[in-house]
Parts: structure tokens; sequence; C-alpha cells
């Protein structure tokens, strides 16, 4: 079973699983088939995490986020009053180092079995010609401006700076000159060889930090997961440079001590809910960063003796107030898939750019975008990134450290320790709120898969103090009732998160693609 964002990544996946690929082979696949057609998401220009569960048990996670450049500096993104500029959002400044070759490869070299050419090959294929559908001319229509300011991308992307109308036949020849180095060479193409001249090149020309050095020493790192247990279900989700595992572990483990938890939807449910959220959040904010470069409390904040104290601190009536702050933008684009293959062995992958289209630059000759994921750290600690997100020194820019991210690719096992579900999303720090929503949904509200990705999410963040809700998603009267509560409730417009899942039932195995967004799930 294979779930993506994109129905042709999708068939790819499958396709490879039916050669007799498994669950690391097709992720391989499916990456190099989304970066030729989800650009948004992609990625080769950006990085990204794999949970990953043998069907023996043996749970790995690894982490290809990207690195800041050596040179980046603490104060790179304010400016002289100390406020944060757009630079780590927009333009050749704001990229990161890339990840996803060199985490691809390394899955590939300990798990997977087909050969490398095999697993690109249908990305070289879609990449030689493929037609655009509305979903994506879409995406590339509300990015337009972004993409416009850079002449590779301006070329690439935009026919007349349109975006190219649905049933266009796009093709993309440099991509498949890079795609195919990468099947003949592997990632020292990338980080040594010609693609690495490229990227170079590309920064020298817009003024961005990447050299030849920040290429060479770029590694993907296996990291120990995270483990937690909920209700006698466990829990394998990403650790740290992610927020994610860690502070999905604090919300769920302060829900857990509630004996059941209140009805779906209602006024008591999102409080409860929320309050665990704004908990979790703010230790995010505070303490969490890259374990290379901080130290972090991870076992008292995973504790459940901790999670006690913070229960004991939440009203059942009343909002906890937190200090206001402005408000953040809204969720840009990441990609999330889950694949299951038919020994059992399941991959949870998030994988990412940043924002759509990630800085808007796309490597001149290359075909690829790079991404804007400086904007992850917290480039003016304290205040607001593009998420809203307000965070401390411990996620503070420094050279070669990796941003802080939110993405919770995560991995459920049942009481007996087999495999149950696979999950994860897009949508900043709505990951982290979304992916435990769709847990909370199927544990705990009893709802199918298809229902569990379904339903309306709410979200907290614990700055800007705002309970968010999706556009309709509660009733007036719960609104009401949380108003009097004190939350301050924000009505999203925009979705809340793609989710990719596969859960495994009395039926077989289930997967659903978020019908929030045009994904594709398929199995055999
Ligand atoms: O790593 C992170 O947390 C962010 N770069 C994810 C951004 C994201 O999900 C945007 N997508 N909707």
């Amino acid at each position: 079973m294979v779930v993506s964002a994109h129905p042709l990544a999708t068939q790819v996946g499958v396709d490879i699983l039916k050669l007799g690929g498994n669950a690391i082979d097709a992720a391989v696949a499916v990456a190099f088939a989304l970066e030729v057609v989800l650009p948004d998401a992609g990625n080769i220009g950006g990085g990204g995490f794999i949970v990953h569960r043998t069907a023996g048990g043996e749970v790995t996670a690894l982490d290809y986020r990207e690195a800041a450049p050596a040179a980046a500096t603490h104060d790179m993104f304010v400016d002289s009053a100390g406020n944060p500029t757009k630079k780590s959002e927009v333009g050749h400044l704001a990229s990161g180092v890339p990840g996803s070759v060199a985490g691809l490869h390394e899955a590939w070299q300990k798990y997977g079995t087909l050969p490398w050419a095999t697993l690109i090959a249908p990305a070289i294929r879609l990449a030689q010609g493929h037609v655009v559908d509305s979903a994506r001319s879409r995406e590339i229509a509300s990015d337009r401006e972004l993409l416009a300011q850079f002449p590779a991308s301006r070329e690439l992307y935009l026919v007349h700076d349109s975006a190219p109308p649905p049933g266009t036949l796009w093709r993309q020849p440099d991509l498949v000159r890079t795609l195919q180095l990468i099947s003949d060479s592997g990632p020292d193409v990338f980080y040594r060889g010609q693609i690495a001249d490229l990227i170079v090149a590309e920064m020298q020309r817009g003024g961005g930090l990447i050299t030849k050095d920040d290429l060479r020493r770029y590694r993907a790192k296996w990291r120990t997961p995270i483990a937690l247990s909920y209700r006698g279900h466990t829990i394998y989700s990403m650790p740290p440079p992610s927020s994610g595992g860690v502070t999905m572990g604090e919300i769920l483990n302060i829900l857990e001590g509630y004996d059941s938890l209140p009805a779906f939807g209602t006024a008591a449910y999102v409080h409860l809910v929320t309050e665990a959220m704004r908990r979790a959040f703010i230790d995010r904010n505070r303490w969490l960063g890259d374990p290379d470069f901080v130290d972090m409390p991870l076992d008292r904040l995973l504790s459940k003796s901790y999670a006690a104290t913070l229960r004991s601190q939440i009203d059942p009536k009343h909002a906890t107030p937190t200090p206001p702050q402005a408000a953040g933008g809204e969720p840009m684009h990441t990609t999330h898939y889950s694949i299951v293959d038919s020994q059992g062995n399941a991959a949870a992958v998030t994988t990412t750019l940043n924002g759509g289209f990630g800085s808007g630059v796309t490597v001149t000759g290359a075909g690829f975008l790079l991404n804007n994921e400086m904007d992850d750290f917290a480039s003016a600690p304290g205040k607001p990134n593009m998420y809203g997100l307000v965070q401390g020194e411990a996620n503070a820019v420094a050279g070669n450290k990796r941003m802080l991210s939110a993405m919770t690719p995560s991995i459920v096992l049942d009481s007996a320790s087999s495999l149950e579900m696979v999950v994860g999303t897009p949508g900043g720090p709505t990951i982290i709120t979304s992916v435990t929503q769709v847990i909370l949904n199927v544990l705990d509200q009893k709802m199918s898969l298809a229902d569990a990705v379904a339903a309306p999410r709410i979200h907290h963040q614990a700055l800007p103090d705002q309970t968010y809700y999706e556009h309709g998603g509660l009733s007036d009267a719960t609104v009401r009732a949380l108003q009097a509560m004190g939350h301050k409730m924000d009505e999203r417009r925009g979705r809340s998160g793609i989710i990719a899942a596969i859960q495994k039932t009395a039926g077989g195995w289930v997967g659903v693609a978020d019908p929030r967004y045009a994904g594709g799930a398929l199995g055999y």
C-alpha cells in the first residue's frame, strides 16, 4: 500500500513494490518521482525524515534534514532593529544544504534491495514528460509571483508568466539530466561533482552561502526514534532535529491521564486537547533544537510524571492564557507519504522544501528548486517565524546546525506490538497536532481511518495564543462555549495538513489520502 500526495508518485511506489522492492525501495522511488510531479514540495533540493520499521520489528529514524551553511550566523536574518527580514524565506540565503539525495541513498544502502538506478528510472520518465493536473497547476499559479522573481524558476515553471494550464505536457530536460547523473553516480555527483558545481554557481549568482565544502561535509544521520506509549499502543516518531515526536508525546502523555476523552467536537474535548497542545508547544519552542548543538531534557519532557504535573495545571473550565504575539503565516507545502510492503515493512516519510516552492530559486542548469528551510530556525529568537512559531536560543541559527522541524512521520503499533498505522502530513506546526488528532480519532474516538483523516482539525501552538479550527469545523455553540472559557477562537480558511495514512484493519490494509488535497492511495 502506498499513499502519497500525487497519484503518479503513488503509482511509482506500487510499481516498485510489485517488482519485488520493499518499503524503502518504494520510498526512494516515490521521493524522486515527487521531485518531478510535486515540485512545490519536491524535493532533491530539500530534506526530510524517514521512520522505518522492518517486519521483524527493528525501528530506525533517518535524519536528512538540511544543515545551515558553515558561514551562517546567529543574526543573519535580522535587520539593524532586530526584526526578522524576508531573507530567511525567499532567495538564496534561505537555503540550507540539501539532505534528500544523501538521505535516500543512505536508506537504500541500509535496507534497499533493488538496484539504485531502477528506483530513479520512473522519475526520469516522468521528467521527460508528464501531464500537469489541475491541483498542481493551481499550486504553481498561487506561487507565480515567487517563481517569477528567479529566471531559472520562471523558465521552468511558468508559461508566458502564468502557471501551465491543466493538461499541459510538461518536460523538464535539465532535471532529466540531473536525475540521470544521480542514477549513474549516486550522491557523489550531487555533493562533490557536477551538480555541486551548479549549486555553488547558483549561490554565487544570488549571494547565497552554500559552498563546495558545505556540500562535501553533508551527511544523513541515523537517530534513535522517539518511542511513546499511549493507552497500550506504541508509537514511534521522529526525534530532534524534529520536534514532532517529543511534542506529540507530551500531548498524548497529558491526555492519557484522563480515563476517557470527551466526545469529538465538543467544547470539553477541544479545550482539553488544545490545552495539552499549548503546554507541549511551550516546551517545544523553548527547549528543542539540533541534538548535535543543544542539550535537551528529553527524558523529563517525555516522562509520565511530568505530564501529570502539566495535566494538573489544566483548568477544566478555563483556557490558560499565554502572552499575546503577532499572528503567523498560513501552511505552505511539504509532503508526507506512507508505505507498507507485502512483508510488513513500513516507511513513514515526511520531506520538505519548507514553503511552497521553497526559496523560489531553481538551480540554473539543474532543474530543481532549493529549500527555504533556514526560516525554520528561530531567525530572530523570541520573534515569530513564517508559521508564527516563537522559538528560543536552542533553535538559533549557527553554521552546520540543523533547523528544528515539526515533521512527524509516525508508526503506531497495537497492544500486541504489531503494525497498526503509518501516518504523517505536511503543515508546518500543524503537522504535530494533525498527526496527533488522527491517532486520537482512531484510538480514542474509534473512528475509521477515513473518518479520522477527514474529521475537522484544531490546532494550538502556545503562541500566538489562539485556538485554531478549520473552516466550519466546530459548531457555533461549541465556538461560543470555548470563547466563554477564554479561548481566542480563530477559524482558518486554509486546510490543516494533508494526511497520508495506512491502517491495518480486520478487513485488510486501508490507505487514506487526505480529502483536503489531490493525492492518491493505492494497494494491491
Ligand atoms: O520542517 C518543518 O517543520 C517545516 N519545514 C514544514 C513545513 C511545512 O510543512 C509546510 N507545509 N505545509
